[in-house]
């Protein structure tokens, strides 16, 4: 199954309507790279405009959470379809960050990926163990179990991607072995068949995050079952997201090429 690879990057709470400048830069590029799709997520008050600088490019603009309901008295919340009309075409759901700072548990997450398959967005859905499940050895029990809560009926190869985050990896420099995200990538694609079926699972993109940068995500990249990158910390500049961009196309030339 051909899995194109998806080098995403979430800009978190970072960015103004300065920060656009990085973003053009990739907008600018993407197209050098057609076996890579290239994604950037900006703030909610910069996806409008995002969306307009990359418009006509291949990069593609992405949200940050969305809530599950389309519309309503959510004061503050933005829906799946106000990330559409921004001109969107993913949002993460699910990032650690999300479940941690606003207490999301599977069950929402699973809501608010239905609501991004409703809306007609590519949802990016975030699991990760922390590192206390890790020393415990509880790796595989909790991404089985945010698998089986976190996926809604209906997800597909082409309207999700799966995002493997080990929580104690996202902005600190670490990152596992490669032994080990090899390990957990093939136990998703193994559960995603049992839970999905053999060609959903085999079509699911699976991306890993959690300190990737120029200098490592040649390494990660290639690795078996990992179809490309979340990217966080390193996606705010152009100069640290374009290699790694390029590090999924196995191009792997500077910001200056190709
Ligand atoms: P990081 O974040 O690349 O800064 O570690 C990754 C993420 O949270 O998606």
């Amino acid at each position: 199954m051909n899995r194109k690879p998806l080098v995403a990057g979430n800009w978190k709470m970072n960015g103004v309507a300065a920060s656009l400048a990085e973003l053009e830069l990739i907008a600018a590029r993407a197209g050098n790279l057609p076996a890579v799709e290239i994604a950037l997520c900006p703030p909610a008050t910069l996806v409008a405009a995002a969306a307009a600088r990359a418009a006509g490019s291949a990069l593609r603009i992405g949200g940050q959470d969305c809530h599950a309901k389309a519309s309503g008295a959510h004061t503050g919340d933005l829906s799946a379809e106000m990330r559409a009309d921004a001109g969107a075409s993913l949002v993460i759901v699910g990032h650690s960050e999300r479940r941690a700072d606003h207490g999301e548990g599977d069950a929402a997450v699973a809501a608010k990926a239905a609501a991004a398959h409703r809306a007609g967005l590519t949802a990016i859905i975030c699991v990760g163990e922390t590192e206390a499940e890790r020393d415990q050895g509880q790796t595989l029990d909790i991404i089985g179990r945010q698998l089986a809560g976190s996926l809604p009926a209906g997800t597909t190869a082409a309207n999700s991607v799966i995002a493997y985050e080990p929580v104690w990896a996202i902005g600190t420099g670490r990152t596992p072995t490669e032994a080990e995200i090899v390990e957990v990538h093939g136990f998703i694609r193994a559960r995603l068949a049992a839970q999905l079926g053999a060609d959903v699972a085999a079509g699911l993109r699976l991306l890993y995050g959690g300190s990737v940068k120029p200098s490592n995500a040649g390494t990660i990249l290639k690795l078996a079952d990992v179809d490309g990158a979340l990217v966080g910390g390193a996606s705010l500049k152009a100069d640290d997201f374009w290699p790694i961009a390029a590090a999924a196309g196995s191009a792997g030339p500077g910001l200056s090429g190709p």
